[in-house]
């Protein structure tokens, strides 16, 4: 709920969970004024489980069946979400396009934090694809989460040039460090309407 002292986020985590640490550090240390209520994530074996387990946050595995729709895929999470009483849901590097369903049942209350510099680069293999296009720079982009994959309106955006000798390692490192820098300060100011 905006504009509560406190909201309680849900972070949406599918691997290593880097923003995920960030944001439950910035927490803590008051920085970010939330409090992670629960991790939740489709990887049952994604490293940002295990970290957020130790870092003695509540977690909850949704596994993805082929089988079954996405909306159904979709409905324990959001079961979870709702029964936790969650204000605001987080995504980092939450790699499931979530269902129009979703999205108008939590409408405005759906973070994402993505790779590049939206509309440029979209999926989910943004960094790679700036370092192929030959671009001189990519960056980093936060915004409300639409219908549409890496869609909804910006919130932030931080620029991270492209350097001649970069691999895909060295631009992701520079653009992870961008990300820890701005994605705790951004949902600082949206959660506290300084936006
Ligand atoms: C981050 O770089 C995030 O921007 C990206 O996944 C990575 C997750 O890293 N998200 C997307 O590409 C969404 N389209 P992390 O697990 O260490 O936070």
């Amino acid at each position: 709920m905006r504009g509560s002292d406190r909201p309680r986020i849900a972070i949406l985590i599918s691997g290593t969970g880097g923003n995920m640490d960030e944001i439950i550090r910035s927490c803590r240390s008051g920085q970010l004024e939330a409090e992670t209520a629960i991790v939740i994530s489709d990887n049952p074996d994604a490293p940002g489980v295990k970290k957020a387990r130790s870092a003695r946050i509540e977690t909850f595995v949704s596994r993805y069946r082929k089988e079954r729709p996405r909306e159904e895929n979709e409905s324990e999470i959001a079961d979870v979400i709702v029964k936790r009483g969650i204000d605001w849901i987080v995504l980092a590097g939450f790699m499931r396009v979530l269902s129009p369903g979703f999205v108008k049942m939590f409408r405005g209350r759906i973070v994402n934090i993505h790779p590049a510099l939206l509309p440029s680069f979209p999926g989910a293999h943004a960094i790679r694809d700036a370092l192929k296009a030959g671009a001189d720079f990519t960056g980093v982009t936060i915004h409300i989460v639409d219908e549409l994959v890496d869609h909804g309106p910006i919130i932030a955006q931080e620029e991270v040039p492209i350097l001649p000798n970069d691999t895909e390692e060295s631009l992701a490192e520079r653009i992870h460090e961008a990300e820890h820098r701005l994605y705790p300060r951004t949902l600082q100011q949206l959660f506290h309407d300084d936006i």
